[in-house]
């Protein structure tokens, strides 16, 4: 199978799908590989290092999709590649389409085959611990004074306490927050609503100055908390909050938010997804970081998770297609979207309410 790899054009993205070390066992499994010129660049990956392992690079993402079959990316696409995508692609990228109807709408009037890569991973998704350790690592830069914050240092100090972090949802994410700000040394609680999760940040951070609780708790907190990093996994169908705009005035002036979750209208009222060029903004006094692509700000890293994770499937997919392999795997499976304008995620059909076909009718045909 002809399979292409476009560089990402979303803000300070520096990730790409596949480095060599990926590629290299494609074009040993006798597919040919298309990467588009300074893709894998920020991720440490130049096109010499691509054409080393038998890939062709092309000079635009409009001959990548010209000329491949499979289409590999990281980001959902941004609406300049809308004109480049064609009903014989088959998409695997993250695509969030339960949150994004104009980007659904243009998927299933294409046709394509497309498949949402963050439903996939059996084992976790490999970004969201970064998202979480890196997001947690701003939202601590964010509160050193000259940033606006409260000043208080990341660790204790002659008896002068330890900046005080709430982490909200002790998922993949809020596990990932806790690992930076609990080795920064910062004094944190952790909510979550799953017993369960709760006790086993218990348990990995005894001796240590964490406290997990259950959500209900949260209200408490508002008063004297620094940093709030918001990691929980919110079902796109729900109307309320867990931070309201109206408990954003019970803050300190100094206090910010860190949503890594960042649904607009989700866990935080007031939240809107921001980028790295431009991560911040201030609601009713408070600061809000928002960045919808946390990972994207360490791609050499990140990239190498995200490439092995997605490698398994690409393989399968190369080789049997899409339907066939879904019905072997069941992960790709719950990440199959749309095929052939028919909308296949349920997720999307129950935001967005409208006509789905759900994915076990669809296999079973
Ligand atoms: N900004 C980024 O770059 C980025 C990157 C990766 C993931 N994410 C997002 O991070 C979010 C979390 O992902 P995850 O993989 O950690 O999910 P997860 O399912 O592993 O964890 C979510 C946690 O939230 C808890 N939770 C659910 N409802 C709750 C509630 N009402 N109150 C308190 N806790 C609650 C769950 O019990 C669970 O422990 C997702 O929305 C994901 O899309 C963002």
């Amino acid at each position: 199978m002809k399979i292409g790899i476009p560089k990402e054009i979303k803000s300070e993205e520096g990730r790409v799908a596949l480095l060599p070390v990926h590629v290299a066992e494609l074009i040993d499994d006798g597919h040919s590989v298309t990467v588009e010129t300074g893709a894998g660049i920020l991720s440490g990956a130049t096109d010499a290092d691509y054409t080393a392992v038998g890939a062709r690079i092309a000079p635009g993402s409009a001959s990548v999709f010209g000329t491949c079959e499979l289409i590999v990316k990281v980001k959902e696409p941004q609406e300049a590649e809308y004109g480049l995508m064609q009903p014989h692609h088959i998409l695997l990228t993250n695509i969030h389409a339960a949150a994004d109807r104009p980007l659904t709408d243009q998927l299933l009037k294409i046709g394509l085959s497309a498949i949402s890569a963050e439903n996939t991973h059996r084992y976790g998704s490999p970004n969201c611990p970064l998202a979480g350790e890196v997001g947690a690592f701003e939202g601590v830069r964010m509160c050193l004074s000259p940033h606006g914050g409260s000043g208080r240092h990341f660790m204790p100090h002659f008896g002068a306490p330890a900046l005080k972090a709430v982490v909200l949802g002790l998922g993949a994410v809020g596990n990932g927050a806790l690992r930076t700000l609990m080795r920064l040394g910062c004094s944190v609680t952790g909510l979550d609503i799953n017993a369960g999760s709760r006790k086993r940040a218990r348990l990995e951070w005894a001796g240590s100055d964490f406290s997990a609780g259950d959500i209900a708790a949260l209200p408490g907190l508002l008063a004297d908390t620094d940093l709030f990093v918001n990691c929980v996994l919110w079902p796109k169908h729900r109307n309320d909050h867990l931070i309201s705009r109206a408990m954003l005035a019970q803050m300190k002036s100094t206090a910010v938010i860190a949503d890594i979750s960042c649904d607009e209208g989700g866990a935080v009222e007031t939240t809107r997804a921001t980028t790295w060029s431009d991560p911040v903004y201030v609601e009713d006094g408070i600061r809000h970081f928002c960045v919808d692509n946390i990972p994207g700000a360490v791609p050499a890293t990140a990239s190498a998770g995200y490439g092995a994770a997605l490698l398994p499937h690409i393989k399968s997919i190369a080789r049997h297609g899409v339907i066939a392999t879904c019905r072997q795997d069941d992960w790709l499976a719950r990440g199959l979207t749309c095929i052939n304008g028919e909308l296949i995620l349920e997720e999307a059909g129950i935001v967005q309410k409208r006509p789905f076909t759900p994915v076990a009718e669809l296999l079973s045909d």
